[in-house]
């Protein structure tokens, strides 16, 4: 029997003498004398575990931290009630899950916190409220001292509807009195200032009169007077008001902590985060210039991909092509179309045929030299009497001939899409009908 006394005092604690014990190790303690439904570790109990010396009670100098010790003294007395938190949640604003958190001793980040709030919502749960949070962030006494001490009704705008309900403090009552509507970015640049100065943060209700948002003051005036009667029971009716809220304007009631002024945490901290921008006219310009620049990509992007199915076309002189009358051509070499298509008119005195100007060797385009009646290639050397017929270089044979008839309108028509040549060692075309017109 005795050990079981023991064990009921120890939980799973080692005896004395005994190390310094770890956060981790409390917290694994704490856990297991919640799920046993032993009492908790006090904070006392918790420094003197840090520090590896025996708790008060051990040493007989505190009550012992179990009613399994058949202590005299009602749990009101023992050291977790004498706590701030432990008062605050014997006052039901703080729950126990939340008491067993700030028990553990462990102090929770804002971000923990934010973490804490949103699996909360997803889970449908009612949200951390002021004092929880400030317990978690350590900063009980804080919390719940000047909300408390300062009640609506002692402000001196106490006639004013929103000095009505006690959630907003005289402070924040003032300020609504005043006809000033707040912005967001000043609501949480506020809370910013409040976190830093170690206040208490604004809560919905005081957020709500500073935006100047009348519907929500309603449901948060009637949800104190509830929470009056029944403190902890009351946490679902203001969860379920604070859901109508949201499910009526959007907006976040869940803000976390005192973040910095310009951050996403600042933004939500001041219902920022889940109702977007306000509709004013800049923001409404700045959407209209967005989705302008947007429907701009998009169609430049659609024009581009139906572009793609397009043909590449390479737009190339024609092939046929008139060069005017056979009068118009005295004996030799004519070079005015050189440029134009590539071709020298070409006429002797029985006939008028069209030299192609390409050198048989590798393809470039030679030179006429009147002064040496021969055509010279440039490149490698090629020579060509006046009549396009090779005779120096390392041309191999002459320079083809383009085919020529006469159109109706009595001009010369070239076509030099049909080519006729003289292949070394072959019979000439030179001769074929359409390689040449008679004089
Ligand atoms: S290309 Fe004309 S001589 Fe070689």
């Amino acid at each position: 029997m005795a050990d079981e006394s023991a064990k009921g005092i120890l939980g799973r604690l080692p005896p004395l003498p005994r190390p310094a014990l770890n956060n981790s190790v409390i917290g694994m303690e704490q856990a297991y004398r919640q799920r046993k439904g032993l009492p908790l570790l006090s904070d006392a109990d918790i420094e003197a575990l840090k520090a590896g010396q025996p708790m008060a009670w051990e040493v007989g100098g505190g009550a012992p931290a179990t009613p399994v010790a058949a202590a005299p003294a009602p749990p009101a007395a023992t050291p977790v009630a004498a706590t701030p938190v432990a008062a605050a949640a014997a006052s039901g604003n703080i729950s126990a899950e939340v008491a067993g958190w700030v028990a553990k001793g462990n102090k929770w980040s804002k971000s923990t916190i934010a973490a804490e709030q949103a699996r909360r919502l997803r889970k449908e749960l009612p949200a951390l409220n002021d004092f929880e949070i400030a317990a978690l962030l350590g900063e009980a006494p804080a919390a719940a001292a000047p909300v408390a001490a300062a009640p609506v009704a002692a402000a001196p705008v106490a006639a004013a509807p929103v000095a009505a309900s006690a959630n907003i403090s005289a402070e924040v009552a003032g300020w609504v009195a005043q006809g000033k509507k707040w912005s967001k970015s000043t609501i949480a640049a506020e809370q910013a200032r409040r976190g830093r100065k170690g206040l208490p943060a604004l809560n919905d209700s005081e957020v709500a009169a500073l935006l100047g948002e009348p519907a929500a003051t309603a449901p948060a005036a009637a949800a104190p007077v509830a929470a009056a009667a029944a403190p902890r029971a009351a946490a679902p009716a203001m969860a379920s008001s604070a859901a109508a809220s949201v499910a009526r304007s959007g907006e976040s009631t869940t803000y976390v902590g005192t973040p910095a002024v310009g951050t996403s945490k600042a933004a939500a901290a001041g219902g920022v985060a889940s109702i977007g921008p306000e509709d004013n006219e800049i923001n409404r310009a700045r959407r209209r210039l967005v989705w302008a620049t947007v429907a701009a990509f998009l169609t430049a992007w659609l024009l581009a991909f139906f572009r793609f199915f397009l043909p590449r076309t390479l737009f190339e002189p024609a092939t046929s092509f008139k060069i005017g009358y056979p009068e118009e051509y005295g004996l030799g070499v004519d070079t005015k179309f050189q440029q134009k298509y590539r071709i020298w008119v070409d006429r002797t005195p029985d006939r008028i045929f069209v030299i192609y100007a390409r050198c048989t060797h590798l393809g470039c385009t030679p030179d006429w030299k009147p002064s040496e009646n021969k055509f010279k290639c440039p490149c490698h050397g090629s020579g060509y009497d006046s009549e396009g017929v090779n005779f120096e270089g390392p041309a191999p044979r002459p320079m083809d001939r383009a085919h020529i008839e006469t159109s109706p309108d009595g001009q010369i028509l070239v076509d030099v899409s049909r080519l006729y040549q003289w292949p070394k060692g072959q019979p000439s075309q030179f001769n074929d009908d359409g390689a040449f017109l008679r004089a």
